[in-house]
């Protein structure tokens, strides 16, 4: 069967977002709604698999709703909601969970690098398992496209197992209920552009994010144009003028990544940048892309600053966005509880 298209997002509120946020993710949130109904998630459950406090939690929830809407996503023609609120992302999850292997987990390299050189048994439950969750997000509303970043790839690739797998383990009660044999889609990840993996300032071998001890090393979407000129102007680089091709930028991941950020923040692509740039020193490039950044950021901080002087708008267009999703989600739930054999 043709699965009827549908994206599918989520963003945990843990930290402030950064600018590999919004260039792996929530700025290609924006053009998916001209073709498809969306789903853009605030995934606190996610959140908590590692310590939040809860004012902390509450007011990050709520930073990240504004900063989909200050990008440009509709929450009346889409759905924008926070994913406690839709409780059956939990009832699906441990469905999962006894679908899931505990040898699929435990491969998972997100999980791998936390707890690399650190003591596993410390770590939540919860955090062991977050993939069989982010499964159900996805599966919850049939999702068939799913845009992230470089880094989620091997959870959608879970995620493609675990449908795989349910819908074969349950193949013949699929069917005894008279439902499609493909009963969850095989979803497909949505990965493109020049900046899915947007790298740390300070080292282009590490991934940008929200838990490296360096501020120097992202750009938030909160920073003033101040801080976002100085990061970029302190930006570890090379001594190389910028090559007048793609291929130059190999074995350059510092000028790569700039390079990459000018395009996405532009519209662009690598080759247009260097087709202005190439030949030229950083002492050009820096500017330029400061001035890109601020005049691209700024108002998106803004507008954030202007949803988050009213938290009350923002919960109400995230209740709003739950009743229409639960909707959904739970039409899904009524069939898996049949398929599975729970009794109702
Ligand atoms: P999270 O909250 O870590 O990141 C949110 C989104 O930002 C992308 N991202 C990046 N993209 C490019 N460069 C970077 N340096 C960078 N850092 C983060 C991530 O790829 C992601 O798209 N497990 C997910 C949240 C989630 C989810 C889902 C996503 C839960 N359920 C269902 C999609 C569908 C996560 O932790 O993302």
């Amino acid at each position: 069967m043709a699965f009827t298209p549908r994206v599918f997002s989520g963003i945990q509120p843990s930290g402030t977002l950064h600018l590999g946020n919004y260039l792996g993710a929530i700025k290609r949130f924006v053009p998916l709604q001209q073709q498809y109904p969306c789903l853009y998630c605030v995934v606190d459950m996610h959140a908590i698999t590692v310590w939040q406090e809860p004012d902390a939690l509450r007011h990050a929830t709520r930073e990240v709703a504004a900063a989909y809407v200050a990008a440009g996503v509709d929450p009346k023609a889409h759905i924008v909601y926070n994913q406690s609120r839709v409780i059956q992302h939990a009832e699906l999850a441990w469905i999962f969970n006894c679908v899931a292997r505990m040898g699929w987990m435990s491969r998972m390299t997100q999980w791998k690098d936390k707890t690399a050189g650190k003591n596993a048994e410390a770590e939540s439950l919860g955090l062991f398992a977050y993939p069989s969750l982010m499964a159900a997000d996805i599966l919850l509303y049939k999702a068939t496209h799913v845009p992230v970043g470089e880094d989620q790839k091997q959870h959608l690739e879970l995620t493609r197992d675990i449908a795989q797998k349910f819908n074969n383990d349950f193949g013949p009660s699929i069917r005894e209920q008279g439902l499609d044999p493909e009963f969850f889609p095989l979803t497909e990840p949505v990965i493109a552009g020049p900046a899915t993996r947007v790298m740390s300032l300070r080292d282009g071998s590490k991934k940008m994010s929200k838990s490296d001890p360096s501020d120097q090393s992202r750009i938030l979407l909160t920073d003033e144009p101040d801080a976002i000129a100085k990061k970029i102007k302190r930006a570890t680089t090379d001594p190389e003028a910028l090559p007048s091709e793609v291929e130059g930028l190999k074995g350059r991941p510092e000028a790569d990544n700039l390079v990459g950020i000018y395009a996405a923040l532009s519209d662009t692509t690598k080759d247009d940048v260097l087709k202005q740039f190439g030949g030229q020193g950083w002492g050009a490039f820096k500017p330029a892309l400061a001035d890109l950044a601020v005049a691209k950021l700024e108002p998106i901080a803004s507008e954030m600053r202007r949803l988050m002087a009213d938290p009350a708008s923002i919960d109400a267009f995230m209740a709003d966005g739950a009743e229409r999703a639960s909707e959904i989600a739970e039409a899904t739930m009524k069939d898996v509880r049949r398929i599975v054999g729970f009794v109702r």
